[in-house]
């Protein structure tokens, strides 16, 4: 489907058939008033659904009233956006800078820990993403994506997402940070082995360097619990949010602990945007919403409906599903072959699907995604996976498609 959209914007984007129209809650609806359920949730920004009553009466009220003030002047939309957000922050965590999305998120915390370590060394994992700006990107491990733009920031190392000893060797007294996600999201929906996160904090105590944890795409209930790292019971030094945070305008948060911010001098770091009235009216109502409407609970509940559901469908079709991963709503389904196929089965039978490299279906639905919702994505991918079986003769038992 050509648009005039691609002529535009160039081919930066991999899209998808679709002419995204409206929303509501998990549904949305193309130009020809055709319904969708929303599994992509705009790679998860749509936490709360789509035109969410509390956002947009928010919103629409903070229009009226004043859209910009920088942070240079005072404002109380902004007062008590902070005052909800460190509330519920994880402990210790009691200052954040805001800015505008996940990459200038992981800059600031990239500039907090080197001002405040004074130290070079950055330990990022293999598989992690932190964005594409150029400082985020320093510290995102797809070589694909950071090769044709060396060099980047110098001092970056990755090491096996999960594995306590090498991140051990790895880390010394020039290290300003480690940073991990505690899910991994872009490269396949990964769950950390239970020790591991513990290990990164011990690790960090003895050498000096801070913990980052980037749960830009896990935290805030996407994992069933209002911070993902609360899966594994550890805290960081500086913790990263975007994505979801402003119910779906544009807003990064960098919290960190008051003596790393301290650390930094006026004016070292700022961002004109950043912290806008507009922005944090739309993140009071989307706290509001976690804390309030049940969504972290029921993002827990439906993430055990989709994992059981997508067990069975990995016991029906054993050649086609090697493995389901994930917590909560942030869930993967590693594919033997190239997913390309079946998200466009999917589409076809009214579901937004995502994908994480080559071969996995990545489901991050809104929090408030129905149990009828659910059964309806399964009963397609049941379908389409049968489909394709079909077409290529693998379900139960049937030829390997040699494709792996
Ligand atoms: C874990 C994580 N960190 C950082 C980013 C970058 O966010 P943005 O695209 O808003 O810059 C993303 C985006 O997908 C992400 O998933």
């Amino acid at each position: 489907m050509a648009s005039t959209e691609d002529m535009y914007m160039g081919g930066l984007y991999q899209r998808f058939p679709v002419t995204v129209d409206r929303g509501e809650g998990a549904l949305v609806w193309d130009d020809s008033g055709r319904e969708y359920i929303d599994c992509m949730a705009g790679y998860g920004v749509a936490l709360l659904g789509h035109c969410n009553r509390r956002v947009t009466d928010a919103i629409t009220t903070q229009i009226g009233r004043i859209i910009t003030v920088h942070s240079s002047l005072y404002n109380k939309t902004r007062e008590e956006f902070l005052e909800k957000l460190i509330g519920l922050a994880p402990d210790g965590l009691e200052q954040v800078h805001l800015n505008n999305s996940g990459a200038e998120s992981v800059e600031a915390a990239i500039k907090f820990a080197k001002k405040y370590t004074g130290r070079k060394k950055m330990i990022a994992m293999k598989g992690s993403y932190h964005g594409k700006s150029l400082g985020a990107l320093s510290i995102t491990f797809g070589p694909k994506y950071r090769r044709p733009f060396a060099p980047l920031i110098e001092g970056a190392e990755f090491v096996p997402f999960g594995n306590g000893a090498a991140l051990d060797e790895a880390v010394d007294t020039d290290t300003a940070f480690v940073i991990i996600e505690p899910v991994q999201g872009e490269s396949g929906i990964h769950v950390p082995p239970p020790e591991f996160l513990r290990e990164a904090r011990e690790i960090c105590d003895r050498s000096g360097a801070l913990l980052v944890f980037d749960e830009i795409q896990a935290g805030l209930g996407r994992t069933g619990r209002l911070w993902a790292q609360q899966h594994w019971g550890v805290t960081p030094d500086i913790l990263c949010l975007a994505k979801g945070i402003a119910g779906g305008v544009p807003m990064g948060a960098t919290l960190a602990k008051p003596e790393i911010i301290g650390a930094m001098s006026k004016g070292e770091h700022s961002s004109t945007f950043g912290g806008n009235p507009l922005s944090c009216a739309a993140g009071s109502a989307t706290l509001d919403a976690l804390t309030q409407d049940g969504l972290v609970e029921n993002s827990a509940a439906m993430g055990a409906v989709f994992a059981d559901g997508l067990e069975e469908l990995k016991r029906k079709y054993p050649n086609m599903i090697r493995e389901v991963r994930g917590r909560g709503l942030m869930i993967g389904v590693e594919i033997k072959y190239d997913v390309r196929g079946i998200l466009y089965g999917l589409i076809k039978k009214g579901i937004l699907m995502l994908y994480s490299g080559r071969n996995v279906l990545r489901i991050l639905p809104p929090l408030v995604v129905t149990a009828r919702q659910a059964a309806k994505v399964l009963d397609a991918l049941d379908a389409v996976l049968s489909e394709e079986s079909e077409k290529t003769g693998t379900r139960r038992g049937g030829s390997n498609m040699g494709r792996t």
